[in-house]
Parts: structure tokens; C-alpha cells; sequence
């Protein structure tokens, strides 16, 4: 069975085709980013215009690139939710008259759900039941996996997401959009020593997260350090790498919790902050230290891509779901509504 993915629920065109005979046969991702950056953030109508001019080209060449044709196709998975309504809009109408023309089944896809199934993407594959933890620009949030489609919220931000802590603290360092990747560079060159950032919500028990608080600490402390020092730049790699140290300490505490509390010992990652090279590092370290083991997709597959949504379409199409013609995309959608496979 051969699923054509597309993904356009924020400012990433991703396209790709699965196949459960020989894996991921096709990817490609088309970034907005640019387009974005001179706003310092997405544009919601500039995205969903975008999405528009980009997403039937980026599926003919996908296609083209490994001489796949409409016909060879036995289903369609688009993003459905949640996102920003007219770009998951794009992909909902394409994704459905694609389907309708090639006279196969559709299926929406949660987003969320993509990323979970994205460490099953790799080899070797994570066994079930196991911990994520889910790190993207919207959400943070620790989940126990039973089984597939069975996903249950042990925690979650009460505030800024861990990416949009990132993209906020890097914006108050002067760096462009999207910052998350940005900081991290940054930070590569800051010195772990200069400051202590504190570690939010650890000192307490349970497993929400909250970093709001990170990007104003940082925003106090690079106001009395411009004033202080006269070397700027390095000060706002010291702040970089604080900032950095801080999340990364704080999501391997609560991952740790989270294995203690559920009695797991498997750990996956996944969402755009995932492609974190030093989170991944110290996840790797702490978790395996202690007799664990901790599955990550390459950093491709961690920001937002059309091969997760095209797994977890071929996943749901498989076990026979379908849906009704009336189905609508929707911009809220919590992920413990979804059916069990
Ligand atoms: O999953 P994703 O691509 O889109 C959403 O579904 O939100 O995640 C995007 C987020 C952004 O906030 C971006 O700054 C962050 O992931 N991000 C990173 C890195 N790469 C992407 N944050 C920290 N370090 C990175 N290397
Ligand atoms: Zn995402």
C-alpha cells in the first residue's frame, strides 16, 4: 500500500509518499521561512497563499523524482488539524480532490499524531508502550503511548511552548525567524558557566511544563549585561546558552519523571525542537545511564514534514478508517479524541 502525505498546517509544504513494502520512498519539504521573516513570524494569510502557489508543484515533482504516477497511489493523507485554518485548508482541499480524482480513500490526519509516529520512520523502530515527549512550536507535552491511536496527556505547558520559548528568547537576542535553530547555533559559542537560568516547575512534583518565565529571566539578564559588558555579542551567546541549558535540564527531569511515574523504560522524541542537537544528547545520556532507552527520528523528521503525515494516513487507512464527506479540517483538535486503531 503506497500514501501520498501532505503537509501544510503552518509555514512547511511537506510532501512525501510511504510505502509499506520499502518504507519512505519520496520527501520533499518546501520551507516559507523566508517569506515569514521580515514579519519576525508566521502571517497566517501569507502562509495559507503560499501553500497555494507551492503544494500541487512540490507533489508533481515528488512524484516525477521516482516515476510514481497519480495511479499508483492507494490512498491520501493530508493534515486535518490543528493549524492555522487556511493553510490546513490548502491541503485538506488538494489532499480530497486528489483522492476523489485518483478514486481512492482520504484521510485527515492529526498533526500530532504525525509527529508521535515519526520515530517509527527510522531503524530500529520503538517497541510500544513507551513515554514521548512532544516538542514543537505550539505544543509541549509528555504522552504515554499504549498502542497506536491510544495516547494518553501525562503533561503538558501551561503557558509559551518549549519552540515558542525558543523563537521568543531568540528574537530578544536580535535573531531572525524562525529562532529555534538560530539560538541553538548561537548558543555553540556562549559559555555554559556565565549564567544559571532556573529550571521551571522542577523543584515541584508532576509533569507540566511552564518557560514563559525563561524568555523574561533572559530578557533581565541581557538588560544588565549589555549595560555591564562590553563584549555584546558574547553576551548574548552566554544568554543562548543558558537559556539552552535550562530547557534541556528541564525536559530530561521531566522525561525522567514521566518513565518513574508510568513504570516505562522507552523514550521517543519527537516535534521540531526534537531536532535539537544538544536535547538529544542529554536525553541519550541520562535515560540510557539508568537502563533506558530513548528513539529519535533523523532532524528532518522532528520539524514539520509530509513522510510523518503520510505513516500515520497509511497507519489509520490500514486499519480501515475512512472518513465522511462532510469531514472538516479542524484548527483545534485534542489528540485524545482521536479513535483507537
Ligand atoms: O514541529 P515544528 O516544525 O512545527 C510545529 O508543529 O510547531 O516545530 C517548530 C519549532 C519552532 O519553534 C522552532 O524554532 C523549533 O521547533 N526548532 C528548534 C530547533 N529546530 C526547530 N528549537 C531548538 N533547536 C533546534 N535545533
Ligand atoms: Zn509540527
Amino acid at each position: 500500500m503506497r500514501v501520498l502525505g501532505i503537509e501544510t498546517s503552518c509555514d512547511e509544504t511537506g510532501v512525501a509518499v510511504y510505502d509499506d513494502a520499502r518504507g519512505l520512498v519520496a520527501q520533499a519539504v518546501y520551507s516559507q521561512a523566508r517569506l515569514h521573516a521580515a514579519y519576525g513570524g508566521v502571517v497566517p494569510e501569507l502562509a495559507s497563499r503560499d501553500h497555494i502557489r507551492k503544494t500541487l508543484p512540490l507533489i508533481r515533482q515528488t512524484l516525477d523524482e521516482v516515476g510514481l504516477r497519480g495511479g499508483d497511489l492507494d490512498g491520501v493523507a493530508y493534515t486535518a488539524g490543528p493549524g492555522l485554518i487556511g493553510a490546513l485548508l490548502v491541503g485538506a482541499a488538494l489532499g480530497r480532490s486528489l483522492a476523489w480524482a485518483w478514486g481512492v480513500p482520504a484521510i485527515g490526519v492529526h498533526h500530532l499524531e504525525g509527529h508521535l509516529l515519526a520515530p517509527w520512520l527510522e531503524t530500529p523502530a520503538p517497541e510500544l508502550p513507551l513515554v514521548a515527549l512532544l516538542v514543537s512550536g505550539g505544543h509541549t507535552q509528555l504522552i504515554e503511548i499504549a498502542a497506536i491511536g491510544r495516547y494518553r496527556l501525562l503533561g503538558e505547558a501551561l503557558d509559551d511552548a518549549v519552540g515558542e520559548a525558543f523563537d521568543k528568547t531568540a528574537k530578544l537576542l536580535g535573531l531572525g525567524y524562525p529562532g529555534g535553530p538560530a539560538l541553538a547555533r548561537l548558543a555553540e559559542h556562549g559559555d555554559p558557566g556565565r549564567y544559571r537560568f532556573p529550571r521551571p516547575m522542577t523543584e515541584r512534583p508532576g509533569l507540566d511544563f511552564s518557560f514563559s518565565g525563561l524568555k523574561t529571566h533572559a530578557l533581565t539578564v541581557l538588560r544588565t549585561a549589555l549595560a555591564e559588558r562590553a563584549d555584546h555579542d558574547q553576551v548574548r551567546a552566554d544568554i543562548a546558552r543558558a537559556f539552552e541549558e535550562a530547557v534541556v535540564e528541564t525536559l530530561t527531569i521531566k522525561c525522567q519523571r514521566a518513565l518513574q511515574y508510568t513504570g516505562l523504560r522507552r523514550l521517543t522524541l519527537a516535534g521540531g525542537v526534537g531536532a535539537n542537537r544538544r536535547l538529544r544528547a542529554r536525553l541519550e545520556t541520562e535515560i540510557v545511564a539508568q537502563g533506558g532507552q530513548v528513539f529519535y527520528p533523523r532532524p528532518a523528521l522532528c520539524t514539520d514534514n509530509g513522510a510523518m503525515i503520510a505513516f500515520a494516513g497509511w497507519q489509520r487507512l490500514r486499519h480501515g478508517h475512512a472518513e465522511p464527506l462532510a469531514f472538516a479540517p479542524r484548527p483545534r483538535w485534542p489528540l485524545d479524541s482521536l479513535p483507537p486503531l
